[in-house]
């Protein structure tokens, strides 16, 4: 082993669902290290909400999940994923009663609430704080395996690949990654015969976006960069409603909170206005649609926000389903037991990403991807509620699968090139960094939101092409620290967002461009080659 370089078995990037799944699967036999950027908890999954879709009750069927799949993701879905993940899901929700998940239970059976989308009651949850037990679970069973070191504050810069060996094999072979120490600053190279890429989605491309702050697609950069295809990137989700607030600026108001009876009102008129976009499914139609309604109403009326009233059920049953909610929602003011809620759309879920086949593997060689990170097929063109949990445990175990079954094909990792701080100083000044992360953020959320256009589209390709060589400058001769490893993902990403919305003539699904208001016959993803 070089100085400056570990090796285990496997590394797992991320600590969220995906990643511990994975970990997990593989700790019965490998040596794994998981790396998170922050703390063990600082994924998407630790602050899911509503819950895992999973077919449990007798009236339901694994055909109606699926087609409920189908319609939301407007036909882009992959019908062998969709088949694939939804048979899955029983038994991954039996692992994780195993691993002590308190789910919600109903005297001998789990409570199943509803969300947009589901034509049955589906969704298993703990209260409305699913993924914090999740989370914790998955992490004490990950601390008790000897197999598994999890190493938090380690922020990965880039995977390690042929071009990195001291002899360069020439091969996209992927050999672990280059992690930052967040603590010390010291890069360092993680070596792996096989790597497992989890590092959730890039939500923080948007201004306003209900993902924690970490979400900024290093993953997928880090995968393009080294030579992965990425699709469908155009198909980012906004969740119809997060909390309107002036100083709690991302806080979900889940969809069950739809799902057990709450209605979205005009503010000033009282208006019931889904009726006039979808008067058969109401606030229970998906999630694109209703987000879409809602950005209609603000900007027909110049509204700040819309109401969500869930406060003509008795205030018991609010306070037992949305116990952390309605908590939340009291310290700011607002009772909803009593009275409606100020909400608007807000960035929750990156349905594209990282290609990956039914084993989880991407186009690389020794690279494999699950969860949030990827496009595997599943959500299409728009995620169905609670489906994307379940992707990461489908997938986070595919992946660990087909990686033991391999074991024995996979070499050893060549020696490595250390990574080389001889030609880079300390960042003079890192108000660069802020000011090109807000304009990103910014530009994203006007030119490339929830209904787009051509003109907006290119207007934002022209801002992300001449703050390219800025960031490429500034890389090239500064020390890397967190800050910059995420700028360079998230302009990394934003241009990946728009070169796939240009790309789509047509409107599906989540990419509504008022130049190209109709639908293509034949469903295309759109897969952007390194
Ligand atoms: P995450 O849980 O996001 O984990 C990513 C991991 O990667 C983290 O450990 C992070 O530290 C690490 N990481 C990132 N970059 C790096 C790097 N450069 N180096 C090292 N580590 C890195 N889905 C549902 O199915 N049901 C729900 O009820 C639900 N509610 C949601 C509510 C909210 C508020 C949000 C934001 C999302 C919700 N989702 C829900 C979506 C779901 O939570 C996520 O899609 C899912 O948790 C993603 O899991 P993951 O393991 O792929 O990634
Ligand atoms: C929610 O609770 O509304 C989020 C569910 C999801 O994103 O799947």
């Amino acid at each position: 082993m070089n100085a400056g370089s570990t090796q285990y078995d496997v590394l797992v990037i991320g600590s969220g669902a995906a990643g511990l799944t994975a970990a997990l699967s593989l700790a019965t036999r490998l040596k794994v290290l998981v790396l998170a950027k922050g703390k063990l908890t600082s994924g998407s999954t630790a602050w899911a909400q509503g819950g895992i879709a999973a077919v449990l009750d007798a009236g339901d069927t694994f055909d109606d999940h699926i087609r409920d799949t189908m319609v939301a993701g407007a036909g882009l879905n992959d019908r062998e994923t969709v088949e694939f993940v939804i048979e899955r899901a029983p038994a991954a929700i039996d692992r994780l009663c195993e691993l002590g998940v308190p789910f919600n239970r109903e005297s001998d059976h789990l409570h199943l609430t509803r969300e947009g989308g589901h034509s049955h009651r589906r969704i298993v949850h703990v209260d409305d704080a699913t993924g914090w037990a999740v989370q914790a679970a998955l992490l004490k069973a990950a601390e008790e395996n000897a197999n598994i070191t999890l190493l938090p504050h380690h922020s990965c810069v880039d995977l390690i690949t042929g071009r990195h060996e001291e002899k360069y094999s020439g091969s996209g072979r992927v050999w672990g990654a280059y992690a930052l120490d967040e603590t010390t600053g010291k890069v360092e190279a993680y070596k792996a015969r096989a790597t497992v890429l989890a590092a959730g989605g890039a939500g923080r491309v948007y201004q306003f976006s209900t993902a924690p702050r970490g979400a900024t697609g290093d993953g997928i950069a880090m995968a393009w960069r080294a030579g992965a295809r990425v699709s469908n990137m155009e198909m980012m989700q906004f969740h119809p409603t997060c909390l309107y607030n002036l100083e709690v600026k991302n806080f979900l108001i889940t969809e069950a909170v739809r799902g057990e009876g709450g209605r979205l009102f005009h503010p000033e008129t009282g208006h019931r206005f889904m009726a006039d976009y979808d008067p058969e499914r109401m606030e229970l139609a998906p999630r694109d649609v209703v987000a879409r309604a809602i950005d209609d109403q603000i900007k027909r009326y110049g509204l700040d926000y819309v109401h969500l009233d869930i406060s003509h059920e008795p205030p018991e049953f609010v306070k037992e389903h949305f116990p952390t909610i309605h908590e939340k929602l009291l310290g700011l003011g607002i009772d909803m037991t009593k009275g409606p809620i100020p909400v608007v759309p807000a960035q929750h879920y990156t349905c594209g990403g990282v290609v990956i086949d039914l084993d989880g593997r991407t186009d690389l060689p020794g690279l494999y991807a699950a969860g949030e990170v990827t496009e595997s097929g599943l959500h299409g063109a728009n995620r169905l509620a609670s489906n994307s949990l379940l992707e990461c445990f489908v997938f986070g175990d595919a992946a660990a699968k087909d990686i033991l079954a391999r074991w024995d094909s996979f070499d050893a990792p060549p020696r490595i090139r250390e990574w080389d701080e001889s030609r880079v100083t300390d960042s003079d000044e890192e108000v660069v960094i802020k000011q090109n992360w807000t304009e990103i953020r910014r530009m994203m959320w006007n030119y490339v939101g929830i209904v787009r256009t051509t003109k907006r589209l290119e207007r934002a390709k022209h801002r992300i092409d001449l703050l390219a060589s800025e960031i490429d400058d500034y890389y090239g001769h500064f020390r890397v620290t967190t800050d910059l490893i995420e700028l360079r993902n998230l302009h990394q990403c934003a241009d990946l967002i728009v070169q796939s919305a240009l790309r789509r003539h047509e409107s599906r699904g989540l990419h509504y461009i008022l130049d190209y208001p109709e639908t293509d016959e034949v469903p295309n993803d759109t897969v952007l080659v390194p």
